[in-house]
């Protein structure tokens, strides 16, 4: 793989799926790791991150010399052209002037890093010191107002590094430095695809499970549909998907697991109608976190019977279920911890919190991967589009968007109002731009309305479509008036007891996504 050395910023994430998007496989991994270690991932390449560090501060994070010496092509990015250029006894100066945001750059020479560059180009920097003078021997390719040496390189070393950051999007030409890095600098393939990817999973899922019997919470999301269907090709009929349909589902999603999924991955799939056991458990709660409580408990006491029933049917011969499929991604690895050692990882996490008594041990063929790579597979392996394109649906469902008790004839209400919305969305074209739409019914809200001859006292509906890169933060779409005027229209005359459509125009923060 090609390593990226986290120097403790945001952008080792940003800069590993630059990487993939140049179809090349990469890896995050700690900068506290020693050069050993990294050796011994036989990396094919190395990227040294930026990070928040002054090279000067104590104790600041440094490079060790002996990793120019591997032979193994490195690229240093801001504070990792720094430590580069330090370690290997250039001149890194403290000068106080800070260069942030788009800045000029010069191109003095292009070199093999700036292959195609044309003569001026805008970077987009965040660093207090600069690189003075290169390390011996390196040629000086680029320069700016603040950075006398802004970009280097030594060919025959195939050592390279740059000062701004060519990982984000006000880089325009980052991408073409950093894939000039990968396949001239050094010599790498673009070959990281899809059918590799799929390969090299199914040969891991089948070492790692045997002729063990498998099972597979499905939510009808992407991960976890993805994540089956991953596994089902690789061990066919030892796994079980277990769908619990418990009530909160919107409209014809169980319809669209049930048939579409099965349809086209031929998996074994146990449908649990728990929809009353859900509504007995939630009547008269409406403080949230109780809701989610209750949601996460009764869920795992119904994936637990099936799972016992899945073995029950298969009679004499059934062994236990040892190994449960999760649809873990790689974000949720980095952030809980780098990925190495199994620590403090949120296995748990998409299936709104197994028991830490688990008695399962956990399959998760996503966990090297991104959530647009998780499509690209799921494409790939024949998963229908409308589930691999789907929009983030939250596990405790319909539950946490009625504000006030959950009962059938509200879920029926909110369930109507949504299926239009979502109707109306896609018929206009807007499913991609926006990242999701929560569709709210604030049941403990009345409002006086006229409609038909007389007065009507409803409740009303909340729209909240948001516009998001990774839920994190989200703004509100700007969505075209008609077609929230077609929206309106529609919800309140059609939906019995709704008698106002309202916009939710808040960003998060502050506003969460989802209303509970
Ligand atoms: P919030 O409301 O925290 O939501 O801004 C962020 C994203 O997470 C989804 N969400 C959940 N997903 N189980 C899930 O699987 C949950 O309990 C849950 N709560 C929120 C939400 O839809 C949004 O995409």
């Amino acid at each position: 793989p090609v390593l990226v050395v986290d120097f403790g910023a945001q952008y080792a994430q940003l800069i590993a799926r630059r990487v993939r998007e140049a179809r090349v496989y990469s890896e995050i991994v700690p900068h506290t790791w020693t050069t050993e270690q990294m050796l011994a991932k036989r990396p094919s390449a190395i990227i040294l991150s930026g990070g928040p560090a002054s090279v000067y501060a104590a104790g600041a994070p440094f490079v060790d010399p002996a990793l120019f010496e591997a032979g193994v092509p490195v690229l240093g990015i801001c504070y990792g052209f720094q430590a580069m250029a330090k370690a290997l006894g250039g001149e890194v100066a403290q000068t106080g002037a800070r260069e942030y945001g788009g800045t000029q750059v010069e191109v003095c020479r292009a070199g093999a890093l700036l292959h195609g560059s044309p003569e001026h180009q805008t970077t987009w920097m965040s660093h207090g010191d600069a690189v003075h003078a290169a390390p011996e021997g390196f040629e000086v390719l680029a320069t700016s107002a603040g950075s006398p040496v802004a970009a280097f390189e030594h060919t025959e070393r195939r050592l390279y590094g740059v000062q701004w950051h060519p990982e984000v999007k006000h880089s325009p030409l980052g991408q073409d430095a950093l894939e000039n890095f990968l396949y001239s600098g050094a010599g790498l393939a673009p070959d990281w695809t899809a059918d590799n990817v799929i390969a090299d999973q199914v040969a891991a899922i089948r070492a790692q499970v045997g002729d063990a019997r498998v099972i597979c919470g499905l939510s009808g999301g992407v991960d976890s549909s993805v994540a089956a269907a991953l596994v089902q090709r690789a061990v066919g009929e030892q796994l079980t998907c277990v769908f619990v349909d418990h009530g909160l589902l919107r409209e014809g999603e169980a319809e669209q697991v049930e048939q579409d999924f099965v349809a086209a991955t031929g998996v074994q799939l146990k449908v649990v109608d728990a929809r009353e056991q859900f509504l007995d458990a939630l009547a008269g709660v409406s403080d949230p976190e109780t809701k989610r409580k209750i949601i996460g408990r009764e869920f795992i006491r119904v994936f637990e019977a099936a799972a016992r029933e899945v073995v029950e049917e298969a009679g004499e011969h059934g062994e236990e279920v040892k190994f449960l499929v999760q649809g873990t991604l790689y974000p949720d690895v980095v952030e809980s911890g780098g990925g190495e050692g199994a620590a403090n990882i949120k296995s748990h996490h998409n299936v709104g919190g197994l028991p830490d008594d688990l008695q399962f041990q956990l399959v998760e063929p996503l966990r090297t991967l991104f959530k647009d790579e998780v499509r690209a597979v799921g494409l790939e392996l024949g998963v229908p589009e409308e589930i691999v394109w789907r929009q983030p649906f939250p596990g405790p469902g319909l539950g946490i968007r009625i504000v006030g008790d959950v009962t059938a004839e509200r879920l029926e209400t909110l369930r109507k109002a949504d299926a239009i919305a979502r109707a109306e969305l896609t018929k206009a074209g807007l499913d991609r731009e926006i990242w999701q739409c929560p569709v709210v019914l604030l049941a403990d809200v009345r409002s006086v309305g006229v409609q038909g001859d007389g007065r009507t006292y409803g409740h009303p509906i909340v729209l909240r479509p948001v516009s998001s890169e990774d839920a994190m933060t989200a703004d509100w779409t700007r969505l075209p008036y008609d077609v929230l005027s077609i929206i309106s229209t529609r919800i309140t005359n059609e939906v019995a007891d709704v008698n106002r459509v309202v916009l939710d125009v808040t960003s998060k923060p502050p506003g969460t996504i989802e209303w509970e």
